[in-house]
């Protein structure tokens, strides 16, 4: 299903990005295949959240074009991203801590009882949430612990879990291990690669670890100053490489600055 000669599902072309004097995306090209998982790489400012907010519909480029399962598509706003099958996942801040499990991945999408007075149907959102997170392999004392009593581990499986379980077909990660200890990231990465086997997900997740993101990742970007400075397929690049790309690139840097 990945690979250089999968189906596009998502794609930017020559995207820019200002915020008045300042270009936080300087022309990025980049293309998500469907089936595939592609780690986003780079230094802190090199413009990596400002591309996922342009592909969750969250903030809207000075130019450039994207293209959604093939279509050129303006995405106006996170549920214009939402209804096309995107959904983005940020650390800690997707959920509401003081409700329960099942609470938290029915928010906003909640299943209510027929009749005038919308009652929430909690024991259909109950058994809903039981088996999505079984179907996904997450493991939880129970679906009515609210969310502030899980690991941050277990906390962002659950924002996961929320995400695919609203049908997206195109799962966008801002740092999905940012904070986690080895065991909560195995967790994740667990996770996202099971969602990977299960069928024609695509997934963009913006990684600080190289060895990590070379682990799961099919294809990787190197972003620098606003732009795509490297792209490889994972399996033909290494950790070593890619530490050769960026410390050249600072080394430049510092002798331009000089
Ligand atoms: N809303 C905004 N208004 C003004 N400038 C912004 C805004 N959002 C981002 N920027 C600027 O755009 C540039 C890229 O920021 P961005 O958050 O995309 O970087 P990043 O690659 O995600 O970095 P990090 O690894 O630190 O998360 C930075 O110079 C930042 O200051
Ligand atoms: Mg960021």
């Amino acid at each position: 299903m990945s690979g250089a000669g999968g189906e596009e599902a998502l794609r930017v072309e020559n995207i820019v990005k200002r915020f008045g004097a300042v270009t936080a995306l300087d022309g990025v090209s980049i293309t998500l295949r469907r089936g595939e998982i592609l780690g986003i790489l780079g230094d802190n400012g090199a413009g990596k959240s400002t591309l996922m907010k342009i592909l969750t519909g969250f903030h809207q480029q000075t130019s450039g074009k994207l293209f959604v399962n093939g279509a050129e598509t303006m995405l106006r706003s996170v549920d214009h991203a939402r209804a096309l099958g995107i959904e983005c996942v940020y650390q800690d801040l997707a959920l509401a801590n003081s409700l329960s499990i099942y609470h938290n991945m029915f928010l906003n999408r909640e299943i209510v009882h027929r009749g005038p007075f919308r009652l929430l149907n909690n024991r259909a959102m109950r058994q809903r949430a039981a088996e999505c997170l079984e179907d996904i392999g997450v493991h939880v004392p129970s679906v009515d612990l609210p969310v502030e009593q899980l690991s941050g581990g277990q906390r962002q499986a659950i924002a996961v879990a929320r995400a695919v379980n609203s049908d997206a077909r195109i799962l966008l990660l801002d740092e999905p291990l940012a904070a986690m200890g080895a065991r909560e990231a195995g967790l994740i990465i667990d996770l996202i690669v099971r969602l990977k086997q299960k069928g024609d997900l695509s997934i963009a997740m913006i990684m600080h670890n190289y060895a990590q993101t070379l682990d799961i990742a099919d294809h990787i970007v190197l972003m620098q100053r606003g732009r795509v400075t490297y792209e490889s397929e994972a399996a033909r690049t290494s950790v070593p490489e890619l530490m050769d790309i960026v410390r050249r690139e600072y080394r430049d840097l510092r002798n331009g600055r000089q």
